[in-house]
């Protein structure tokens, strides 16, 4: 890996930290340094989660809203590679609480830009200096049944100001490409699932609501269709791209597992019924139709090819092993989920009182 100084922003959030444990456990990559800027919210991981790295990880808390302090950081570590994770992400609290959106996701991808741009024009930035924005399928809209998945020419639909805030910066990030040959690249990936993720999204509050005993809320019939990828396999894919991929493109990764929610919810309940002995009708008793999102998307799904045929990526993991590798994760780290509870508690009184 060409990439020795690497700037993560948000890596106290879910990809953002399997992304540098991913990074630090790959033999193949042995980085001088990773710094971790991270504003830090009420869905950060700890940052002691990175103890053992060491003189090799230093994090700042600090918002990339701050261009001087970014600019700064930037110099005096030398960095290569920017991969920038930070975004408010959650569709529910988008809709609830949408100018946080639009602050960090938009005005922040701004301002990290301007700061890396300067980096660059004063000099100080290496030739081989990167910029990698990684995004969302949420920007191309929905799909039908009968629809083809999202390639890279798909247009810009997004449907929920979280999925706006993420076109508008990917925008951003294409038009200093074009105007100013920004070297940056653009990922649009599905919905990721692992280790580490905040349980106000799908899969690890299936997964809390099970292990507490307490209702699922599925938002309509739970025939809305995702497509996940298990979030080590996105690492994987960031780091093939961080080395091969082309700049001014954009790449899709996704994992090829397509389920309605329905479907998915009812695998949870099977895998954890057989890891905790409990019955998994005990589980599925707790599923509960409630009132649905507003602008649901019906259905995401992402086409792989570009990213198969021209940088030799394919996901590994597949949803089986991803939610037994998940599940086992979230029984053997109670911790993890007592750490949320308090917040958790609050935001389920704002977004499911009134469903
Ligand atoms: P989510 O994890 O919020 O990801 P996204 O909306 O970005 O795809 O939701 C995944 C799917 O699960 C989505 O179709 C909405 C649905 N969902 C529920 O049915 N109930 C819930 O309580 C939540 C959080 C999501």
């Amino acid at each position: 890996m060409k990439f020795k100084n690497i700037l993560v922003t948000g890596g106290l959030g879910f990809i953002g930290s399997n992304f540098i444990n991913f990074l630090f456990k790959n033999k193949q990559f042995t980085p001088n340094i990773v710094i971790n800027l991270d504003k830090q919210s009420y869905y950060s991981n700890d940052d002691n989660i990175f103890k053992d790295l060491r003189d090799k990880y230093k994090f700042f808390k600090e918002n990339i809203n701050n261009r001087k302090f970014v600019r700064e950081l930037l110099e005096e570590n030398s960095i290569e590679l920017v991969i920038h994770f930070a975004a408010e992400s959650h569709v529910d609290r988008s809709i609830l609480e949408p100018d946080e959106f639009i602050r960090s996701n938009i005005f922040g991808t701004f301002q990290l830009i301007e700061a890396s741009k300067d980096y660059i024009d004063s000099n100080k930035a290496p030739s081989h200096f990167k910029f990698l924005h990684i995004s969302t399928d949420e920007v191309y809209g929905t799909l039908k049944l009968e629809e083809d998945a999202f390639t890279e020419k798909n247009p810009y639909r997004p449907n929920s100001p979280y999925a706006a805030s993420k076109a508008s910066s990917d925008l951003i990030v294409r038009s200093y490409y074009k105007t100013y040959d920004f070297p940056s690249i653009i990922t649009n990936c599905s919905n990721n699932y692992g280790p580490y993720q905040y349980p106000e999204k799908l899969i690890p509050l299936v997964i809390n609501n099970c292990i507490n005993e307490i209702p699922i809320p599925v938002y309509g019939d739970g025939m809305q269709i995702r497509d996940w990828i298990y979030v080590e396999d996105h690492c994987n894919a960031l780091l093939t791209i961080a080395e091969k991929g082309e700049l001014g493109e954009k790449y899709n990764i996704g994992g090829n597992q397509e389920i309605a929610n329905i479907s998915l919810i009812n695998k949870i309940c099977e895998i954890l019924s057989s890891y905790t002995g409990k019955k998994e009708k005990i589980y599925k008793d707790l599923i509960s139709h409630v009132k649905d999102r507003p602008g649901h998307d019906t259905r995401y799904a992402i086409n792989n090819h570009k990213i198969l045929h021209n940088l030799d990526w394919k996901p590994k993991i597949g949803l089986d092993e991803g939610l037994s590798k998940t599940i086992k994760w979230y029984l053997n780290n109670p911790t993890f989920l007592k750490a949320k509870s308090k917040s958790m508690r609050d935001w389920v009184n704002k977004n499911y009182k009134d469903r």
